[in-house]
Order: structure tokens, then C-alpha cells, then sequence
């Protein structure tokens, strides 16, 4: 086959690139953004090796010493392009009211003609990396294809950790297979014979994360950072993901599927009873670290393992059952607050082979964050910090300049977590017994209850508030109504995707099945010093073991207005000094402050009132009743 030239740029695709379709596009893409070279990424070791001494040589990475922290780089941001930029992310479908309020909405057409003339020679002087992945295992009927075309090698390399990436691919795409095509620039065209001043190419003004949902396309513009540029994960396994498991229900009548802004975990029991349960907590609210969970004192035998960290997706089964995979191959988890105490085998997945981003460089060529003295018992003397300054104890205590950026990231391969589940890559996924959802709220939201029912559960998860953190661009720390950890992920009209929720919940109850039960958590209640109540980390074990003991039905709690909460006497407290009055303190819920909650329920339905489920405005009203009958 000859293979087509461009602007005298042959493309070249390897023998074993058969699909017509990718080869076109490619062809297209290549003629729109005129890239220098083209790449055809395989995925194997020596192309890994060969990009990271590449970025390197360009100074995008920093190589660690390997004595230290075995082939593995650090990678330092531009200042401009540390987060995902959520005002800068669009869900472009045909109607506005199908992206819904949430989401920033343009016309398609109107978005194409922005996006086509900043993408004309938008990777001049660069090469195009075309990277083939699979999110999920290669061949599953879970699993979606996904080809990213970027002009960052700092992608591709992630990509390689994050997804199965490589030839293999193609074998599954075969000649004629389905992909979702995802175009990537850092938006910083060279000039003929012109070098990057940068050693992180960004556009630092004009940024783009564009959702196509109806054709299933992403285009990303200006941000090598993250999931602004990783688009196999947040814009393809969670955006697009989400409208195809929604389509597929309205396309077959059937309960379609779910794609999830959760963690997957095992949790085996002393007498090897194995639960699975999927988690959803807003970004950098302790998804990985729960995940990975090390059971404390008082919980022997127990053991967690990890199916995924951050992403679900889950289709019901003919037999009624939930199904559960993790699209993705490797974890990209926020470094600071991460160490032996919090997260244990986390830190053990971080001794060779990673990507670290935006931390900080010690004098003998390794890593460091805030959180790491608690391990060593003391602040290094001196760093180099994520922006390449002086960074010293002295300075940190006189500026309060952090060493590593507080969305730092650490880019890790699933395979080098001790704690993996032995069936993450199952094509056929885990059995779901129950649902969590967790904000981080300092105030009025209890440690855990348990919905009684489906529909209170997804409202519960529906009216979800979160206090924001570094992990998206913008200001921290305020309560933002985050439903379902899906706010800045949800592809299509939130109260389209509750009524998805219910739906599915509806139909598989008809069909006799048994759902799974769900549960809110809040890790993040604070005292009157200001300082969190709950020990948190490993310590959440005790929370969990609780939603078992009801899977059970061995211990039967109270009824509050907000769903069941455990009586103190039901969880086990061996090992941790925690008493009566700190446990009340964690799972008070005060009548004024859930007045003022409930007007916050109240006003977040006001502004999803365009489709909204009849049964969460009825929930909302018997959970006010109940509030106004409390002394
Ligand atoms: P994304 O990757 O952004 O989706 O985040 P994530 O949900 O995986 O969050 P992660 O586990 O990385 O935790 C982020 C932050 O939350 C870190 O600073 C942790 O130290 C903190 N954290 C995690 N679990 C707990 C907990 O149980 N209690 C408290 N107080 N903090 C926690
Ligand atoms: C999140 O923000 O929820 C993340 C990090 O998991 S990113 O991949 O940048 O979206
Ligand atoms: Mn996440």
C-alpha cells in the first residue's frame, strides 16, 4: 500500500496500522496541524527508554538517581499549566441543554471554527505522536479504543504508565474497529529553525479541553498538563464514556452502563470473604489513598486490594449483578500528603519506574513533597523546589512557598502497587457490592450513613458538596455542590445522568436483582482547633468494616435524617483511642446547620430544575419534613 504523503510528509504507517478510518484521520490531522515528523508510538520499552532520554535531553525531565528511585524522572510544569482547567473544558453537543447547566457549552459548529484556525500548523517544529490505547483490558467487551494524537512526548510516555498503550492495539482495532479519536497540541507552534525556549511547551493564555459527545471526538489545546492532556482519562473514560453508557440505554431500552469517578477495591475478610466496593470522592479527596487502604491494628486478616484508583466503569449483568472494570492501566495520583503513615503501599509503588510532576528535587537527586517529613522526622536543609528555586526550611517558614506544587502528581504502572487486586485486569470485572460517596466538608456532613434505598442514595450522591482543592485551576477550599464526584466530568446534562442513576436502579430491581447498597462518607469533619477529628487513612478500615457488618446485616445502627449511622458500640475500636464524645462530634448532624444544608439541596435543584427527577425533589421534601419534626 503506498502510503499517503502530506506536504512532502510521508506517513509511514507500521505494516501492522490497518484500520482506514485512523489512517485517514491521522492523514487529516497531520495536513491540518503540520507537524516536522511523525511518530507511530508501540508501546514497547525501548521507545519508552529512547522519549524519556529525549525529554531529557530537552530538559522536560530530570533523571533521578537511580540508586534513589530507579529509572524514574521528575518533570517541572510550567507555573501557567498546573491543574485541569475546568473553565476552559466544553461539552459541545448539538443542544446546550444537553451538555446541561454544568457544563461550558458552545454550538459545534461555532466551537469548530474557533478550534480550526488555532489548530491550522498548530505542531510545527514538533513531531505527532499517534498513540493507540485500550481503557480497559485489551479485548474486553467492556474495554473502549482510543487514539491520541499529540505533540508531547511527556504524553506519550504517561500514556505508555496510564493506559495499555502500544501495538497490540491494533490487533483489537483490526481493519475496521471503532476509536475515539483525541487530538492534542500544547499550543506552541515552532517557528523554521526556531527552539523551545520552554522546557514545558504550553499555551499559557489560550487553553481548550473540547468534548464532541454525539461524534465522540476530544480536542485539547494548550496545556500539557494532566487530564488536559492524558485524554484517555477524565475526557474519554469519564466525559464521553459517560454519554455512551446513558446512549446505550436509550438506544437498546436497556439499563445501559455507568462510567464512574470512583476507586474499585477488594476487601477480603479473615475468613476470605471477598467485597468489592466502588468509591466516589471528588479530585484529591482520597481516592488513591483508599484504594490502597492498609488495615490497622484490631483489623488481622483483613486485607484491601486494588482493582483502580480514580476511574469505574460498570454494566449490569443478565444476571443482575453490577460489573465493574478499570479502564485505566496506571495511576496519576497527587503526591503531597502521600506517605508511610497515609498511604503505605502507595509509597512502595514509587520506588522505580515513575513520572513525578511538579514535586521537588532533594541535593542527591531525589524526590520530596510536603508530607514526606513526617516520615523521616525532619525537613530537608535544601531543595530545589517544583518552580527550580532555592527552597530551604527557612524560606518555607518565612514565604510559606511550598517545595512541590499541591496538585504535584506521581505517574505510576498499576503493576508496581503491592496491594493490586489479582483481578484489575479482568476483562470480565468485579462484582460490586456497595457504593460510597464521600465530600470533603468540615462542617455538618456525618462520618458515614447509609441510604435506605436506592433513590435516597442517588440523592444523597446527587446532592454531594465538596470543599474544591488544587487538583482543577481556581480558588480552594470553598463547598461547591459536586454530585456524584462527576461535577467537572459528567459528558452530558447532569439530571439526564440522575435519572440515568434511577433508571438503571429501577430496571434491574424489576428484573429481581439485589442492588448494591450505598453509602456517604465525610473523612474531613473538623473540631473547633480547626484540626480534622476523624484519623482518616488506614484508620477508614473501621468505617468500611462497618458497611460490611450491614452487607451482613450483623449490626443494624440508627435511624438519623440523613440515612442509618452506626452506633459507637458497632465499629471496632481496637488499636485507636477515639472516644464517645470525638465520635459524636464526627457524626452530630445539627438541626440549623442542615436548615442551611438543605437550602443549598434546595438551590442546587433550582439550577438543574430542566429535567430534574421527580423522586429527588420528593426525597428533598420528606428530608425537610423530617428536619422540621426534630426538637
Ligand atoms: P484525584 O487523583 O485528584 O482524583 O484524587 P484522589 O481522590 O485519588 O485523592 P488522594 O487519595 O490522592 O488524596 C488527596 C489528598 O487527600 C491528600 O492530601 C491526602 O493526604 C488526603 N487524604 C486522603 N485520605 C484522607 C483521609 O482519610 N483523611 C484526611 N484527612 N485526608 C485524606
Ligand atoms: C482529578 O483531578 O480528579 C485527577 C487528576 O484525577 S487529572 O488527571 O488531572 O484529572
Ligand atoms: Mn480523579
Amino acid at each position: 500500500m503506498n502510503s499517503p504523503v502530506l506536504q512532502g510528509l510521508p506517513l509511514n504507517p507500521p505494516a501492522y496500522v490497518k484500520n482506514a478510518k485512523l489512517i485517514a484521520w491521522v492523514a487529516d490531522m497531520v495536513a491540518l496541524c503540520k507537524p516536522a515528523a511523525v511518530h507511530w508510538c508501540d508501546g514497547s520499552v525501548e521507545e519508552y527508554d529512547r522519549l524519556c532520554q529525549q525529554l531529557v535531553d530537552a530538559g522536560t525531565f530530570k533523571r533521578l538517581n537511580p540508586a534513589k528511585r530507579a529509572n524514574s524522572y521528575l518533570a517541572c510544569s510550567d507555573p501557567s499549566d498546573v491543574a485541569r482547567v475546568e473553565d476552559r473544558t466544553y461539552i459541545c453537543s448539538e443542544k446546550a441543554e444537553d451538555a446541561g447547566p454544568t457544563n461550558n457549552w458552545k454550538a459545534p459548529s461555532e466551537m469548530r471554527a474557533t478550534l480550526q484556525p488555532l489548530f491550522e500548523g498548530c505542531m510545527a517544529g514538533r513531531t505527532m505522536y499517534v498513540v493507540p490505547f485500550s481503557m480497559g483490558p485489551l479485548g474486553s467487551n467492556i474495554a473502549h479504543i482510543g487514539v491520541e494524537l499529540s505533540d508531547s512526548a511527556y504524553v506519550a510516555v504517561n500514556q505508555r504508565l496510564m493506559t495499555r498503550m502500544g501495538k497490540a492495539v491494533y490487533d483489537v482495532l483490526g481493519v475496521d474497529g471503532e476509536f475515539v479519536p483525541c487530538l492534542h497540541t500544547v499550543g506552541a507552534p515552532l517557528a523554521a529553525g526556531e527552539k523551545d525556549k520552554t522546557a514545558w511547551p504550553c499555551n499559557p493564555t489560550v487553553k481548550y479541553i473540547v468534548h464532541y459527545p454525539e461524534t465522540r471526538e476530544i480536542w485539547s489545546y494548550g496545556s500539557g498538563y494532566g487530564g488536559n492532556a492524558l485524554l484517555g482519562k477524565k475526557c474519554l473514560a469519564l466525559r464521553i464514556a459517560s454519554t455512551m453508557g446513558k446512549a446505550e440505554a436509550a438506544a437498546t431500552g436497556g439499563t445501559g452502563w455507568l462510567a464512574e469517578h470512583m476507586l474499585i477495591l477488594g476487601v477480603t475478610s479473615p475468613q476470605g470473604k471477598k467485597y468489592h466496593v466502588a468509591a466516589a470522592f471528588p479530585s484529591a479527596c482520597g481516592k488513591t489513598n483508599f484504594s490502597m487502604l492498609v488495615p490497622p491494628a484490631g483489623f488481622n486478616g483483613w486485607k484491601v486490594t486494588t482493582i483502580g484508583d480514580d476511574i469505574a466503569w460498570i454494566k449490569p449483568q443478565a444476571d443482575g449483578t453490577l460489573r465493574a472494570i478499570n479502564p485505566e492501566a496506571g495511576y496519576f495520583g497527587v503526591a503531597p500528603g502521600t506517605n508511610n503513615v497515609t498511604n503505605p503501599n502507595c509509597m512502595a509503588s514509587l520506588n522505580k519506574d515513575v513520572i513525578f510532576t511538579n514535586v521537588a528535587l532533594t541535593d542527591d537527586g531525589d524526590v520530596w513533597w510536603e508530607g514526606l517529613e513526617k516520615d523521616s522526622g525532619q525537613w530537608p536543609a535544601h531543595l530545589i523546589d517544583w518552580q527550580g528555586k532555592d527552597w530551604t526550611p527557612a524560606i518555607a517558614k518565612e514565604t510559606g512557598a511550598k517545595a512541590a506544587h499541591p496538585n504535584a502528581r506521581f505517574t505510576v504502572a498499576a503493576t508496581n502497587n503491592p496491594a493490586l487486586d489479582s483481578a484489575w485486569d479482568d476483562p470480565a470485572g468485579v462484582t460490586i457490592d456497595a457504593f460510597i460517596f464521600g465530600g470533603r466538608r468540615s462542617t455538618t456532613v456525618p462520618l458515614v450513613t447509609e441510604a435506605h434505598n436506592w433513590v435516597e442514595g442517588v440523592y444523597m450522591a446527587a446532592t454531594m458538596g465538596s470543599e474544591t482543592t488544587a487538583a482543577a485551576f481556581g480558588q480552594q477550599g470553598v463547598v461547591r455542590r459536586d454530585p456524584f464526584a462527576m461535577l467537572p466530568f459528567c459528558g452530558y446534562n447532569m439530571s439526564d445522568y440522575f435519572q440515568h442513576w434511577l433508571d438503571l436502579g429501577a430496571k434491574l430491581t424489576a428484573s429481581g436483582a439485589k442492588l448494591p447498597k450505598i453509602y456517604t462518607t465525610n473523612w474531613f469533619r473538623k473540631g473547633a482547633d480547626g484540626q480534622f477529628v476523624w484519623p482518616g487513612y488506614g484508620e477508614n478500615m473501621r468505617v468500611l468494616k462497618w458497611m460490611i457488618d450491614r452487607l451482613e446485616g450483623t449490626v443494624a445502627g440508627h435511624d438519623t435524617l440523613f440515612g442509618i449511622t452506626p452506633n459507637y458500640n458497632e465499629i471496632n475500636w481496637t488499636g485507636l483511642d477515639f472516644s464517645e464524645s470525638q465520635f459524636q462530634t464526627v457524626t452530630e448532624l445539627n438541626k440549623s446547620a442542615w436548615l442551611d444544608e438543605l437550602k443549598l439541596h434546595s438551590e442546587h435543584f433550582d439550577k438543574l430544575a430542566y429535567h430534574l427527577p421527580q423522586e429527588l425533589s420528593v426525597t428533598k421534601e420528606a428530608l425537610a419534613s423530617r428536619l422540621n419534626a426534630l426538637a
